[in-house]
């Protein structure tokens, strides 16, 4: 039988350590706010925003909600980071992904001041990780080491295979695996062979971004599967990228959706900004 990876449970521990871990902090006199910015209305935006500022209000710490219409000048939005950079009390800003198209993401990123970036997608945030030193660490790649630790799988040796190579989870989930010891994969679009490689995995981590792309034929007996997608298929219910229901009896341990991988990015983004108030904004 496959363990079941429990992300609401093991996120609900994370954020209830880190809930202790912020009184303490009060105690000593630091604290500080989250600056969540969204530009436009997407719905699947909306949810994530609301989650991320629940979340902050139960770890017991401030968050600003900067609600920004869709037409909104890149400008605008570079004048917005820049006052949030000069503002002490802010210990972390959070720029909600995707940005409408007129404006240039890269851009806004690279506004962003590296010591506030808790989301991690800062290029000095990427090029700390990439070096193995200390720096915040993008939020889904983070929690899925976080999952396989407090599951108590090993990582160090195993086979990991990717599949995706975003700048948000495949690249820097790489980069982790490999800080854990792992021999790593990355696959992609244009990899040929895919199922073969994949069946080669250990630990199998689809964040390629389509529903149920990832049937039986991709396991190996045993193998570890995360699961980054969450989609909504045709009865409206939410699914990943695995198709669950064929692989799981075929894996030593599986993560669901929802339920899985998605509530640890959270976890994790609450991680960074505890650790941005401890520091009280020192890189
Ligand atoms: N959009 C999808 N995932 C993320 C994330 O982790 N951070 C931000 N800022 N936007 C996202």
């Amino acid at each position: 039988m496959a363990v079941i990876i429990d992300g609401k449970k093991i996120s609900q521990q994370i954020k209830d350590e880190l809930k202790e871990r912020v009184e303490a902090l009060q105690a000593e006199g630091k604290s500080g706010a989250l600056a969540v910015v969204q530009v436009g209305s997407d719905p699947a935006s909306g949810v994530y925003v609301r989650n991320k500022k629940n979340a902050c209000a139960y770890i017991g710490i401030e968050s600003l909600a900067y609600e920004l219409k869709e037409e909104t000048t890149q400008q605008e939005l570079l004048s917005l980071i820049e006052k949030l950079n000069q503002d002490d009390h802010v210990k972390g800003i959070l720029v909600q992904l995707p940005l409408p198209a007129h404006i240039d993401e890269n851009a806004v990123i690279r506004a962003i001041a590296p010591q506030k970036d808790v989301d991690g997608f800062h290029p000095q945030s990427v090029g700390l990780m990439t070096i193995g030193q200390d720096g915040f660490l993008p939020c889904t790649p983070a929690g899925i080491i976080q999952l396989l630790k407090r599951t108590g799988i090993e990582i160090a040796g195993k086979h990991c295979v990717i599949i995706g190579r975003s700048n948000i989870v495949g690249k820097p989930m790489a980069l982790l695996m490999l800080r854990e010891h792992a021999t790593v994969t990355i696959t992609h679009s244009r990899t040929k062979n895919l199922q073969e490689i994949c069946r080669q995995a250990d630990i199998l981590i689809a964040a390629l971004g389509k529903p149920r792309f990832v049937g039986a034929e991709y396991i190996k007996e045993g193998a570890v599967v995360i699961d980054v997608g969450i989609h909504r298929n045709e009865e409206n219910k939410l699914c990943g990228d695995v198709d669950f229901e064929n692989v799981e009896p075929l894996t030593s341990a599986i993560t669901p959706v929802p339920g899985g991988v998605g509530p640890m990015t959270i976890a994790m983004l609450m991680q960074n900004c505890v650790e941005s108030i401890a520091k009280e904004g020192a890189v």
